[in-house]
């Protein structure tokens, strides 16, 4: 079967600030990913990660290279293009969950569903099928400060997961957890892989990033090497 293309940059920089004081962050990062695959990210703090991933996401624009998103130039694309782009197509999982703490579990997840114009029945149940999905189906109800690290990271996950995204994008998604909490989020990402869902995870820990089908090492700004990762 031939594995179809879902991202593909060639040639991107970008920088910072204005003349002259141009920051050069990413130097001629040139990426294709493949619907199903896992990548991981690693590389040495400020080398460039989280602004790949931004760009990668489409919360920020490259200055200069192209980037398709299944074969669509993404710089002819308006902002409100970008964000239905994100909203269908991309889940998003963070090193600190980003849940919002006047909420319950339920309503977190839900949350995407609402910018997607979904009605309240629906979205409640969704939220639950995606809760179930992570292992807790029985903290619905729950707000995150009633929660664990790893059960607030799930419920990010399940989060990230209720609009069937293409593909889910994981800044540091174990930073924040002990050993059992992280590997219990590396399993998830193996079952999501599993199912089709492409995953691009950044990572400090070589454990956390051996989970993946492949792992990419960003130095200054650059890709500079490619090599595979160890869990099959
Ligand atoms: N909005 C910005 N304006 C100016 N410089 C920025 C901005 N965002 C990031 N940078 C710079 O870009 C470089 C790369 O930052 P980035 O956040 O991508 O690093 P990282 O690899 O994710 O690091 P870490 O592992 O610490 O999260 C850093 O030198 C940073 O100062
Ligand atoms: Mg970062």
């Amino acid at each position: 079967m031939v594995k179809q293309m879902l991202l593909n940059l060639q040639n991107i920089d970008k920088n910072y600030g204005k003349e002259p004081l141009i920051v050069p962050v990413l130097k001629d990062v040139s990426l294709e990913v493949a619907q199903g695959d896992y990548i991981a990210i690693m590389g040495p703090s400020g080398s460039g990660k989280t602004t790949l991933m931004n760009i990668i996401g489409c919360l920020d624009r490259a200055s200069e290279g192209t980037y398709l998103f299944e074969e669509e130039d993404i710089s002819e694309m308006n902002d409100d293009a970008l964000s239905d782009l994100r909203l269908n197509k991309i889940g998003f999982v963070f090193q600190n969950f980003n849940l919002l703490n006047s909420q319950t579990a339920q309503e977190n997840v839900a949350l995407p569903l609402i910018y997607a114009g979904v009605d309240k029945e629906t979205r409640n149940h969704r939220a639950n099928v995606a809760l179930s999905k992570v292992g807790l189906a029985d903290r619905t109800t729950f707000k995150p400060n009633q929660l664990s690290g790893g059960q607030k990271q799930r419920v990010a996950i399940a989060r990230a997961i209720i609009n069937n995204p293409k593909i889910l994008l994981a800044d540091e998604p174990t930073g924040a957890l002990d050993q059992a909490s992280g590997k219990q989020v590396m399993e998830l990402f193996k079952t999501l892989n599993g199912e089709g869902v492409t995953i691009i995870m950044i990572t400090h820990d070589a454990n956390v990033a051996s989970h993946a089908k492949k792992i990419l090492h960003i130095i200054d700004g650059e890709i500079i090497e490619n090599k595979q990762g160890g869990v099959a």
